[in-house]
């Protein structure tokens, strides 16, 4: 049995904190385990993620900006997350297709059945077994994403570390107004209704540890069906 996790929620909400937690415990676990990402997650998905995220990109289209995600998110599958799942590992990925009809749909107004059917192309019908969701309010996330780029940008050696596990990154979607961030998490609200039991909902105000022990917890329960490395490489 594999086991394909997805963590989802507005920006800033402790996604990426969160799933390199979770990654970084079942690998020490000896669970076969990849941690990766949405936009991106192979070479050429990057190479996508850099024209889609791009500040610079203004001009860019509603449908292409959707076809270039569903274009990514479809390399990503093939090329990483359905094979590694095949071998019966467990892939834990920071943002999933539910980013695209929060964002692409409920933020953007594109048409919610067109969306789904990309994704459906994309994916193959592939779907995460469980989605974590770090529900906060817009403002709250944005406004700890430019304080921890402010962070990043002042040239201070006792300013505090960043913590994230990425370079703290303001892009296209990012710079979009909070009316726009505040339907995206309308948009994700919405997306647990239709589906609740694939869904966790967490409260992404807690602290780091205190989210990483709810993640442990719900994830714990799964593991009985995935064998740790040691059996699978004698
Ligand atoms: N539970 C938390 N409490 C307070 N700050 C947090 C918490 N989790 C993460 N942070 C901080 O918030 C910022 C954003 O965290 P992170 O990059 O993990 O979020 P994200 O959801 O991946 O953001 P993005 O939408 O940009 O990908 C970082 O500076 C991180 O250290
Ligand atoms: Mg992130």
């Amino acid at each position: 049995m594999s086991l394909f996790v997805t963590f989802e929620g507005p920006e800033g909400s402790g996604k990426s904190t969160q799933a390199r937690r979770l990654y970084e415990r079942l690998a020490a676990a000896s669970y076969p385990v990849i941690v990766t990402r949405e936009p991106g997650g192979t070479p050429i998905s990057d190479m996508i993620r850099r024209i889609v995220l791009d500040l610079q990109h203004s001009e860019m289209a509603p449908t292409t900006e959707t076809l270039l995600f569903s274009a990514a998110r479809a390399q990503h599958v093939a090329e990483r997350i359905r094979p590694y799942l095949e071998l019966g590992g467990i892939v834990v990925c920071d943002r999933f297709a539910d980013s695209m009809l929060a964002y692409q749909g409920y933020g953007s107004g594109q048409d919610l059945d067109i969306l789904r059917t990309l994704t459906r192309i994309a994916t193959g019908g592939l779907r995460p077994d469980l989605t974590f969701y770090l529900d906060l309010p817009a403002q709250q996330g944005l406004d700890r994403k430019r304080k921890a780029a402010q962070r990043a940008t002042q040239d201070n050696p006792l300013s505090p570390k960043i913590t994230a596990t990425e370079p703290i990154e303001w892009n296209r979607l990012d710079a979009r107004d909070l009316a726009y961030h505040e339907r995206v998490r309308h948009g994700f609200l919405e997306l647990i209704k239709l589906e609740p039991e694939r869904w966790h909902v967490l409260d992404a105000r807690l602290t780091m540890d205190e989210l990483s022990e709810q993640i442990w917890h719900a994830i714990e329960v799964r593991l009985p069906s995935i064998r740790p490395l040691e059996d699978t490489h004698p």
